[in-house]
């Protein structure tokens, strides 16, 4: 067995930019998205809001916040144990502005588990096509009862368009396949599964690895999750007043929506 070593913060870095090039491989403008979110973020809840970063991984998200409103506290949640103790080594520089929370978003336990109080702001990166329709609907209407009337939820993910819109759809991919061919070649390198079967490795992650493959025990092969209308018809129910796309590149989208 490998000797065990410590989980630095410098190791846990090396680990997150990893993570970041594999994101990238599959969102070649996650960085963008996060930009946008930013800004939105920034224009609706002011610059010192309270965050929730929901699936935060290895919070890509919350350093992002926590470096761009230097009075921002964030709270960040998902389920797994290996980004989320990769986030909270490298992030520990940011003391109390970031709490770390272990939560499954489709269990309703999860609202107990957040500090009490009213957010200025949910955001979630590529994570919430994880969860069904009725697990979303239930929790928008959660975070409608957590986000202050008029913060905001900003939602980067791929988001298809409606299932009723077959021409619009079938254009999409011959759009996207069009674009593609003008691209410059597509990056290579290392993906989802081969990040995952390296950190399996990693010995100062033992336990976290442990957990993990106990509550994921299957590769993640997609979630028959909603499309943009089944976001947008969820959203208003729950209680969010106003809801509208704020970027889109193919399938990948920035909902917005304001409570
Ligand atoms: C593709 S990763 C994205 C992570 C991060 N937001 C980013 O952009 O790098 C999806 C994340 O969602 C988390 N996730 C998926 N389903 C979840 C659930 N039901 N509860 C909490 N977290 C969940 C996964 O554990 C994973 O960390």
């Amino acid at each position: 067995m490998a000797p065990s070593r410590r989980l630095t913060r410098g190791l846990a870095q090396r680990w997150r930019r990893r993570w970041d090039l594999q994101q990238e491989l599959h969102v070649p403008d996650r960085e963008r998205r996060f930009r946008i979110m930013l800004l939105w973020l920034r224009a609706v809840a002011g610059s010192h809001p309270r965050c929730l970063d929901l699936g935060c991984g290895t919070g890509a998200v919350t350093q992002r916040v926590l470096e761009n409103f230097p009075r921002a506290r964030v709270v960040a949640v998902d389920c797994d144990p290996v980004t989320r103790r990769l986030g909270e080594v490298a992030l520990a520089r940011y003391g109390g502005r970031v709490t770390w929370v272990d939560a499954d978003l489709r269990s309703p336990a999860w609202r107990r588990s957040i500090p009490p109080g009213r957010y200025d702001a949910a955001l979630s990166s590529t994570a919430l096509h994880w969860l069904r329709g009725p697990e979303l609907a239930r929790l928008y209407r959660d975070l409608a009862r957590r986000v202050r009337p008029g913060g905001i939820f900003l939602n980067a993910d791929g988001i298809a368009f409606d299932r009723r819109s077959r021409r619009l759809r079938k254009a999409e991919t011959a759009v996207a396949a069009a674009a593609q061919a003008r691209a410059p070649r597509a990056r290579r390198g290392e993906g989802w599964t081969d990040w995952w079967e390296a950190i399996a490795d990693e010995p100062a992650l033992a336990e976290e690895m442990r957990v993990h493959r106990e509550r994921f025990p299957h590769e993640h092969a997609g979630t028959p999750t909603p499309d943009l209308t089944g976001h947008v018809r969820r959203l208003r129910a729950a209680g969010f007043r106003e809801v509208e796309l704020v970027y889109s590149r193919r399938h990948s989208r920035v909902l917005a929506a304001v409570r």
